[in-house]
């Protein structure tokens, strides 16, 4: 009735989500929904949740003390749609006693099987295939053209033994017998005894890995990571890639490694900023395989994701414990 509507909690959510989510909240809340396909403005944003118990934002959405500045102390949760939350400040909305909420585990597979097609399709020249047969240039059968790198027996250096770390791992360890190799924060004992996985330094990293697949999360001691002295210390045959965050990378750096042959190919599900601008110099190189961000994207793991992030609002604006919780 009337009053309960007036007494729900306001919540705004920057896109349109999965109903698997988005049905629990409008059935808990008073709810505003951005309808369109690009996300609202900084401003637009601010506008939009001020005044609001909740808001449920993407990675595109940037949650800094502006925006709670703009929103109002009555600010109880902020809910990413995503597992990474680099987009958001997280000590600040902690130092303001806002809760913060992702959404891992159910889109470790889907992001891992995504690095495993882009160790394929950059390793095995996919893209200069695809577009020899889409602009009509496919003559023949061509003994010396599209060759590529194998993935069996070789080295695979996985940047960050986390969850989907280690599940990208245990797809090339069993399918194609791949030796793996890390870096992380911490030993991971069931990398090494599951994988026969071993830690090494990041600088050896880069001289054995045959491919390198990226899984660490954005803070200040991995931005840019990937710059021109790594790029230089990685083998000749060396597919680098990414599903991880675009920052990670210095993109001038990778360019020049490409085309200047010190690696193999890149392939690249995230880039710095998104989308890469249409005048970037990585569009253009044939051994660079881009994909707009679509590591999570299946049925099962973006409707798994919807349920946990409106399950993180709805709590977090009854004041009970997230799912999962973030701090910074
Ligand atoms: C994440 O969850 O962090 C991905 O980048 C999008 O699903």
């Amino acid at each position: 009735d009337q009053e309960d509507m007036h007494n729900r909690p306001k919540v705004f959510v920057t896109r349109n989500i999965p109903s698997a989510g988005l049905a629990k909240i409008q059935a808990a809340t008073t709810c505003e929904v951005w309808p369109e396909r690009m996300p609202p403005s900084p401003d637009v944003l601010a506008e939009k949740a001020s005044g609001c118990d909740g808001v449920l934002t993407l990675l595109s959405d940037r949650i800094d003390a502006d925006f709670f500045d703009a929103v109002g102390s009555q600010l109880k949760v902020v809910s990413n749609f995503a597992v990474g939350y680099n987009n958001i400040d997280v000590a600040e909305a902690t130092k303001r006693g806002i809760v913060v909420g992702n959404t891992p585990d159910v889109l470790t597979d889907a992001t891992a099987d995504i690095a495993v097609a882009l160790m394929l399709a950059a390793g095995r020249c996919l893209r200069e295939g695809l577009e020899n047969v889409v602009r009509k240039e496919w003559q023949t059968w061509e003994p010396m053209e599209f060759i590529g790198q194998d993935l069996s027996g070789k080295t695979l250096g996985i940047v960050g033994m986390g969850r989907i770390g280690h599940a990208t791992a245990k797809r090339c360890h069993f399918g194609w017998g791949m030796n793996v190799i890390y870096t992380s924060r911490s030993d991971k004992p069931e990398s090494d005894s599951e994988l026969g996985a071993s830690r090494v330094t990041f600088e050896q990293l880069l001289a054995d890995s045959d491919f390198i697949s990226v899984h660490t999360d954005l803070n200040p001691e991995t931005s840019k990571m990937f710059d021109s002295a790594a790029f230089s210390g990685m083998k000749s045959n060396a597919v680098f890639v990414n599903t991880a965050r675009g920052g990670v990378v210095d993109q001038d750096a990778l360019q020049k490694a490409l085309t200047n042959g010190e690696i193999f190919a890149a392939g690249l599900d995230v880039t710095e900023p998104e989308p890469l601008p249409d005048d970037s110099p990585l569009r253009d190189l044939p051994n660079c395989f881009i994909l707009p961000h679509i590591g999570s994207g299946t049925v099962k793991s973006r409707d798994a994701m919807a349920e946990i992030a409106a399950d993180n609002l709805l709590a977090g604006l009854e004041g009970k414990p997230l799912r999962h919780q973030v701090t910074a």
